[in-house]
């Protein structure tokens, strides 16, 4: 395509019918029928989240003596973090643009804690479980590091003992998530945590998804295996604030157990003639509205109110769950939050692709997995209203692909993008 900048400018009215205009064809997320990409917690909650980006949305958090607003706010939501994942007084962290950065910034600190040790650290590794997220992968790529993937167990969470067989002297890290992103599935983490300990390896917990959700599903009875700062060998975890802390994007947290191994974490230079930077995150200049946007929807909900959107994610979750297996089909794992996976019972040749394709022309949106072919769902507060709509709806497209599968139509079609 080729376009130039406009002569002269055009009024906001007109902009701004455009910038509508413009999204027409993208998905409907305010309707409720998608799963994936955006949580949705209620119009009151994105109300905050929105109004507060804009308060901030010129301020930098590059410059933190400039803005010492910004400064407060970050502390603050570190401190609030730390405290929610049980961390130490010694804990601290950034708040960075997402969980990729979060994650990046993980494994940069573990590599040069490595290195400060003498450890020579080009193409060491990192031993993670098959299902972790694959910021890893772009993580050890940027980093000159290498990943091992290690199969899942039955449960479909990490095998922990296989996670040790892949380990060697070029061990750095090992990872858990709490939960992964294909299954839902929070892993073993004390397990690795011995691990960890025994081997001295670094243990970094992936809580991208579940980091605001899981301390609140706590709360609300769900068991979940310690999964945090409470299990001694976690040094470092990422935790997303524009998923389940419900911030507009572009904030996540990562955070350490202690200020030593979070020194490694930051970058200095000097060479250039406008004097020394020294940076915390990947990012130079940080959106001052992404920090002002996760402080105040964290100050606007409060335990109780993140405890009441837990709950209905839950609820969702549990219902959808309890009508899928009515259905015959099968929930891939034990998920305990709001993350569930499902496709066709064992021996079953159901083309669950085409039950996707189905709910999709209904106006369902979500994400599919591979391993094996099924739906994927990440459920927000604002599905507990749908759940009956959808479960009907799959009631249906169950019965329409098992249809055309029996007319030797093609029903499984093309497998849909996957959406990670
Ligand atoms: C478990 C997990 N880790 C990391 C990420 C990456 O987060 P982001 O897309 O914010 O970079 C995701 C995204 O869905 C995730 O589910």
């Amino acid at each position: 395509m080729s376009k130039q900048l406009p002569k002269t400018g055009e009024p906001w009215d007109t902009l701004s019918d455009r910038l509508v205009g413009l999204g027409e064809n993208d998905i409907d997320w305010r309707n409720k029928r998608s799963a994936v990409y955006v949580f949705h917690p209620g119009d009151d909650v994105l109300k905050v989240a929105k109004d507060a980006y804009a308060l901030y949305q010129s301020e930098n958090a590059l410059g933190l003596a400039a803005f010492p607003s910004l400064k407060k706010m970050e502390t603050e939501v570190i401190a609030i973090a730390i405290d929610l994942m049980n961390g130490p007084e010694s804990g601290t962290g950034n708040i960075t643009s997402g969980g990729t950065e979060s994650i990046m910034l993980a494994v940069k600190s573990c590599r040069d804690e490595a290195a400060s040790r003498g450890m020579y650290v080009d193409g060491a590794n990192i031993v993670v479980p098959h299902t972790a997220h694959l910021a890893f992968d772009k993580a050890t790529h940027y980093l000159g590091l290498e990943i091992r993937r290690v199969p899942v167990d039955k449960e479909l969470v990490a095998d922990v003992s296989a996670m040790r067989e892949a380990m060697d002297e070029q061990t750095i890290m090992l990872v858990g998530s709490a939960p992964c992103f294909p299954y839902g599935l929070v892993d073993p983490i004390p397990a690795l945590g011995d691990l960890a300990v025994e081997t001295d390896t670094w243990l970094h917990v992936d809580a991208c998804v579940g980091g605001y959700l899981n301390p609140f599903a706590e709360l609300e009875g769900i068991e979940l295996p310690p999964w945090d700062f409470r299990v001694e060998g976690v040094r470092t975890i990422s935790a997303d604030l524009h998923k389940y802390g419900y911030a507009a994007k572009g904030a996540s947290t990562v955070l350490h157990r202690t200020k030593e191994q979070y020194a490694h974490q930051s970058f200095s230079a000097d060479n250039w003639p406008a004097g020394a930077m020294t940076t915390p995150t990947v990012a130079g200049t940080r959106p001052g509205g992404a920090i002002a946007s996760a402080w105040a929807v964290m100050h606007y909900l409060g335990v109780e109110g993140y405890r009441a959107k837990t709950r209905s994610i839950i609820n969702a979750r549990t219902k959808i769950e309890a009508g899928i297996e009515t259905l015959g089909l099968q929930v891939f794992g034990a998920p305990h939050l709001g993350l569930i996976a499902f496709g066709a019972a064992d021996g079953d040749d159901l083309p669950i692709y085409g039950v996707w394709a189905h709910l999709h022309s209904c106006g369902w949106f979500s994400g599919v997995v591979a391993e094996p072919n099924g739906i994927h769902l990440m459920l927000s507060p604002s599905h507990e209203e749908v759940a009956d709509d959808y479960l009907s709806d799959l009631t249906e497209a169950v019965a329409k692909a098992r249809g055309v599968a029996k007319t030797g139509g093609a029903a499984d079609g093309e497998a849909p993008t996957r959406y990670a």
